[in-house]
């Protein structure tokens, strides 16, 4: 595909975001704030499903991981432990002749991209946004945005590791919002400068590193494919080389997802050693090390760490579902991530047909998603809904008020079934279990 033409289809994942209700430029009134992002309607359920579908598979399904909501304010004395007011820095250069800044190891040639200009030499920049603690403006009140959970988790080692009655190997995972002061954001929600992060910290004695580091890795990758229902062929990992490792880093591959503007990092799984413990417990003065009563032996836990970007999962999510037909554009997510489960719609707005949609639509509600319409022609409001992505719909029709029994629509072949209303619920808790993209209902069995 010409680089013009891959461009074209994010511009139109952007456009039908912003169309539909998806995603919206922040403060965008006000002209808009570049790299911050505000997720409407759609888009929230979206990333509500998203994160649920990581919680529920990193926490409840892993006995030995518990969850924590740290703050997003924390000690300055963190992040100058962790490393991150030393080297969480990014070479930044000047065009002399425009003043425009651009990331030194983003330049192709030694010139501005975008005049020609000198440049100047790369400086060290840190992306880490500062504020202030309290009512005095000075530099004992300054704070830092975080720019990752991890810290918030390391930090609080102790604290859960206990009264959650946890002993390596065990892990703690967290969702929450990052800060960083990209010095060049772009490719819509890819890379911007408040985002969200999935966090899971693996806390694991020394010598079990690289079998833990192999397991991550595998049971990462699983969840793209398996759970969330992205293409196989456009995921695959990335080894980092020895001279691109991160300052905590002793081993790092990236899961990393063919955007239309290229492979491009998801997800990074860490093997960092006993960094971040021995920080803190150098830095605090607390002691952060385990005592093993088994082997009668004390040791500072090492941690495998994976780290994914919930606005980078929703990009890959999106991309991947995001298709063109002959008299139609539609999203096929998987219905485990879809905003809404399935529309009801009456046929026509007549013969009690519009009071038994809303009786049908209101009974599902306490189980599912569901989306209730009854506006425009029945062809217009499966256009609407295949354009949000919504995998089924369910059509109150004449036979409905002679048999009870109602059509369910499937969106990516539009091929349709009747059944029982009294077995809708039955038949939407099967469907998600079985779907398979463009297989319709063939895999169904009722
Ligand atoms: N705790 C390790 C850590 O933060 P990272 O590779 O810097 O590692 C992890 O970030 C993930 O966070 C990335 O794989 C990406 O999904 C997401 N991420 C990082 N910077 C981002 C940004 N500026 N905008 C959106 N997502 C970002």
């Amino acid at each position: 595909m010409s680089k013009n033409k891959q461009s074209t289809m994010l511009d139109r994942v952007v456009s039908l975001c912003k169309r539909r209700g998806f995603i919206f430029l922040s403060s965008e009134i006000y002209g808009g704030l570049a790299s911050c992002w505000d997720y409407g309607p759609y888009g929230v359920e979206l990333k509500r499903n998203v994160k649920s579908l990581w919680w529920n598979q990193m926490t409840r399904m892993h006995n030995d991981i518990v969850g924590l909501d740290s703050s997003i304010l924390m000690d300055r004395e963190v992040w100058v432990a962790s490393g991150h007011v030393q080297s969480f820095t990014d070479p930044l250069v000047e065009c002399k002749e425009c003043h425009r800044r651009f990331r030194a190891d983003d330049l192709q040639a030694d010139k501005c991209p975008l005049c020609g200009g000198e440049l100047t030499e790369p400086k060290k920049f840190n992306l880490m946004f500062k504020t202030y603690m309290g009512p005095v403006e000075d530099a004992g009140s300054v704070l830092y945005l975080r720019p990752e959970t991890a810290q918030g988790i390391y930090v609080n080692f102790l604290n859960v590791m206990t009264p959650a009655r946890q002993k390596p190997p065990f892990g703690i995972a967290q969702i929450g919002k990052a800060f960083r002061n990209e010095i060049s954001p772009g490719n819509f929600i890819f890379r911007s400068r408040e985002f969200e992060q999935m966090e899971m910290q693996y806390f694991i004695p020394p010598e079990e590193a690289e079998k833990w580091f192999d397991y991550w890795k595998e049971e990462r990758m699983r969840w793209y494919i398996d759970l969330l229902g992205l293409n196989k062929e456009r995921l695959k990992f990335r080894k980092h080389a020895d001279d691109e490792l991160a300052h905590y880093a002793r081993k790092a591959v990236d899961i990393e997802y063919q955007f239309p503007f290229g492979w491009k990092e998801l997800e990074g799984i860490h093997d960092r050693g006993n960094f971040d413990l021995s920080r803190h417990k150098e830095y605090s003065g607390v002691d952060l090390s385990y005592y093993d009563q088994d082997k009668g032996e004390r040791y500072i836990p090492y941690i495998i760490e994976t780290s994914g970007g919930v606005d980078r999962t929703i990009l890959s999510v999106l991309c991947d579902a995001y298709q063109e037909e002959e008299e139609r554009v539609v999203l096929k997510f998987h219905p485990r991530v879809a905003p809404y489960l399935a529309g009801v719609f009456p046929l026509v707005k007549k013969a009690g047909m519009p009071e038994l949609a809303k009786r049908i639509a209101d009974d599902l509600k306490c189980q599912f998603n569901i989306f209730h319409d009854i506006g425009g022609s029945i062809g217009r409001r499966y256009r609407r809904q295949d354009e949000v992505g919504t995998p089924y719909g369910i059509t109150v029709d004449s036979q409905t008020l002679e048999d009870e029994t109602v059509t369910i629509r499937d969106r990516d072949t539009m091929e349709q079934i009747r059944v029982r209303i009294d077995e809708l619920s039955d038949v939407l808790r099967k469907l998600p279990e079985c779907y398979g993209r463009d297989q319709g209902f063939k895999n169904f069995k009722s």
